[in-house]
C-alpha cells in the first residue's frame, strides 16, 4: 500500500511516498530555513506564503522520485496539527482538494506522533519504547506501547528546548538556526566555564520549563559583556540543556524498571535530535541500561513527508479517516478525536 505523506506545520514544505509504512520510496523536503534566517526565528506569515508557492511542486517531485503517478497511491496522509495555524492549513487544505480530486482516501496524523514513528522506517522499535521529542516547537516526552499507542507523559511548560536555542542565538547575533550554531561553537568550548542550575516545579511534576534557562543565559551574557568567551557560552549552554532533557529521561526509565514495566528501547527526535551531544548522552545511558537507542539520521529527525506517509499508513489500516470539515490545531489533539489514547 502505497502512501503520499504531506508536511508543512512548520517552516519544512515536504511530501513523501512511503510504501506499506515502512519502505521510502521518495522524500522531498523544501526548506524555508534561508527565508527566516534575517528575523533570527520562523515568520508565520511568511512561512504560509512560502507552503503555497511550493507545496505543488514539492508534491509533483516527491511522486515523480518514486516513480509513482498519483493513480497508484493507495492514500494520503497529512499533518493535521499541532504546528503553526496557517502554515498547517495549507498542506491540509491542499491534501483535502487533491484527496478529493483523485478519489484517495485522506488521513490526519498528529505530528509528534509522526516524529515517534520516525524510527519504524528504518528499523524495528523495541515496544514499550521512551521517546523524547525536541524541537524548535516541541519539548515532550512519550510512552510508546506501539504505533499509534502513544501517552504523553511530560512536556514543556514554556519555551521548547530548540526554541531557547534560536532565541539567545538571536540575541547573541551568532546566527540562526541557533542549535547548529550553538553545537559548533561548543565543540572547542569549556562546558564547565559557566553554571546553570535547572528549574524544578514545587508540585513535583516532571515537566519541562526552558524560560529560565534562558533568562539565565542571557544575564550571563550580558552581566559577562566583551568578557564573554563564546565557546565556553555555547558549550555550557548547549551541556545545560542536554544534561536537563537526559536527567528527566533518565527519572523516567528508573521510574519504570523500577514498577516492573521496564521500556525496551528509547526513541529521539524531532530537530534538536540531530545535536551530537544529546545524541551521545541518550546513547550512554541506553548503553548503561542495555537499552537500543534508535535515533533517526539527519533529515528522518527533522520535519519530513516520510514520517507522515509512515505512519499515515497504520491510520489508514485502522479505518482512522480525516474528516473533511475537520480543522487543524495548533497546540494539542482536541479530545477524543481520532483514536488516540
Ligand atoms: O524539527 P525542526 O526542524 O522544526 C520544528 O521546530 O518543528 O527543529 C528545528 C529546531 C531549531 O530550533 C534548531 O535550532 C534545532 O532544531 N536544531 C538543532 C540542531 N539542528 C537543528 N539543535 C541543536 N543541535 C543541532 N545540531
Ligand atoms: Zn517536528
Amino acid at each position: 500500500m502505497k502512501v503520499l505523506g504531506i508536511e508543512s506545520s512548520c517552516d519544512e514544505t515536504a511530501a513523501a511516498v512511503v510504501e506499506d509504512g515502512k519502505r521510502i520510496l521518495s522524500n522531498t523536503i523544501y526548506s524555508q530555513i534561508r527565508l527566516h534566517r534575517d528575523f533570527g526565528g520562523v515568520v508565520p506569515e511568511l512561512a504560509s506564503r512560502e507552503h503555497i508557492k511550493r507545496i505543488d511542486g514539492v508534491v509533483t517531485v516527491a511522486l515523480e522520485e518514486a516513480g509513482c503517478s498519483v493513480e497508484e497511491i493507495d492514500g494520503l496522509a497529512v499533518t493535521r496539527g499541532p504546528g503553526l495555524i496557517g502554515s498547517l492549513l495549507v498542506g491540509i487544505s491542499f491534501a483535502k482538494a487533491y484527496s478529493l480530486a483523485v478519489g484517495k482516501p485522506l488521513v490526519g496524523v498528529n505530528h509528534l506522533f509522526s516524529h515517534l514513528y520516525a524510527p519504524e522506517l528504518t528499523g524495528e522499535i523495541l515496544y514499550p519504547a521512551l521517546g523524547l521529542i525536541v524541537s524548535g516547537g516541541h519539548t515532550s516526552l512519550y510512552a510508546a506501547d506501539g504505533v499509534l499507542k502513544y501517552r504523553r507523559l511530560a512536556r514543556t511548560r514554556d519555551d521548547a528546548a530548540g526554541e531557547i536555542l534560536d532565541k539567545v542565538s538571536k540575541e547573541l547575533r551568532l546566527g540562526y538556526p541557533g542549535g547548529p550554531v550553538i553545537e559548533r561553537l561548543a565543540s572547542t568550548g569549556d562546558p564547565k566555564r559557566y553554571p546553570f542550575t535547572f528549574p524544578r516545579f514545587r508540585d513535583g511534576s516532571l515537566d519541562f520549563s526552558f524560560s529560565g534557562l534562558k533568562s539565565a543565559a542571557l544575564r550571563i551574557a550580558v552581566e559577562e559583556g566583551e568578557r564573554l568567551k563564546r565557546e565556553d557560552f555555547a558549550a555550557s549552554f548547549q551541556n545545560a540543556i542536554v544534561e536537563y532533557m537526559v536527567e528527566k529521561l533518565v527519572i523516567f526509565i528508573d521510574q519504570a524498571a523500577r514498577e516492573g514495566r521496564p521500556y525496551r528501547s528509547l526513541l529521539l527526535g524531532g530537530g534538536v535530535a540531530r545535536n551530537r551531544r544529546l545524541r551521545e548522552r541518550v546513547l550512554e545511558e541506553g548503553e548503561r541500561r542495555s537499552l537500543p537507542v534508535f535515533l533517526p539520521e539527519g533529515d528522518l529527525c527533522t520535519d519530513n513527508g516520510a514520517m507522515i506517509a509512515g505512519l499515515g499508513f497504520h491510520y489508514l489500516t485502522a479505518g482512522i479517516l480525516y474528516p473533511y470539515a475537520a480543522p487543524p490545531y495548533s497546540r494539542y489533539e482536541p479530545k477524543g478525536y481520532q483514536g488516540e489514547c
